[in-house]
């Protein structure tokens, strides 16, 4: 009991200072991160593992890198959620120890002003908060396997809607979407899908800016599926 008494008044002095103001320091300093090398994409996905490089690190650039959030400009408590290192650096994982693990406190807080992402963002959904806990499971690993292929027809269902699911909507959703631009609505992925700005934001074309933003481009592959499936009509298959 005392010690469930003592992580309430550590939660509760770490939500004081989410409040405060924004120079704070940084989180306490994180458990050692477990410096395992990225895998490599050309590796079979098992259907037993979560992969960050595919699903956590996408899904939490989408929701939590927002400008004025954890990007690598605005910080917020020095939080930077973009990338294997500065998540491992700064948002308290502790491999194989989920309910140790800051990010993991905040997006499962039950009080909805202290909970992460801040309202009026959306809470992560019960698949995505899975999706974390299993990678800190499983060792919180900076692994990466071969999910993309280009063979055959592409179709909205199964190939463009879980890639902009994974890498586009935390922004591009809600009451105000970034840009304006409700990526969860079929109609507006065809209109950009036909007006050239979708290609253009996700090749990194001069004169666009670059999608998804403050993450790593899409790889050749999700380029190629994009593509393809503009080129067949951009159709609600
Ligand atoms: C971290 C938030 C974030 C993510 C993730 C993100 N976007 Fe954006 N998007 C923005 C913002 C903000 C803008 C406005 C331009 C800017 O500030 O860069 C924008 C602009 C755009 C535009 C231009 C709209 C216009 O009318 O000019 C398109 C198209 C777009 N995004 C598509 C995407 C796609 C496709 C993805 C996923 C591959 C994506 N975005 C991921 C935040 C994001």
């Amino acid at each position: 009991m005392k010690h469930v008494t003592t992580v309430r008044v550590i939660c509760a002095l770490f939500f004081v200072m989410i409040y405060a103001a924004c120079k704070h320091d940084p989180f306490p300093a994180p458990a050692p991160p477990s410096q395992v090398p990225v895998s490599g994409g050309s590796q079979v996905c098992s259907p037993d593992t979560v992969y960050f490089q595919n699903k956590v690190l996408p899904m939490i650039i989408s929701n939590c890198a927002k400008s004025g959030c954890h990007d690598a400009a605005s910080r917020q408590k020095g939080v930077i959620l973009t990338s294997y290192a500065s998540i491992m650096s700064t948002a308290g994982v502790r491999s194989g120890d989920a309910s140790g693990s800051k990010i993991y406190k905040m997006i499962t807080e039950t009080d909805v002003d202290k909970r992460m992402p801040l309202r009026p963002n959306p809470a992560l959904s019960a698949a995505q908060i899975q999706l974390v806990y299993t990678w800190i499971m499983q060792g919180a690993k900076n692994n990466a396997c071969q999910d993309c292929d280009t063979a055959g027809t592409i179709r909205y269902s199964i190939h463009i809607l879980p890639l902009l699911q994974n890498h586009c909507t935390g922004c591009h959703s809600g009451a105000s979407p970034a840009a304006g631009l409700d990526l969860t609505i079929y109609n507006n992925v065809r209109t950009v899908a036909l007006n050239g700005k979708l290609r253009g934001v996700t090749t990194w074309a001069t004169g666009f800016p670059q999608m998804p933003r403050g993450g790593a481009k899409l790889s050749d592959c999700k380029q190629e599926l994009i593509r393809k499936w503009i080129a067949a009509g951009a159709t609600n298959n």
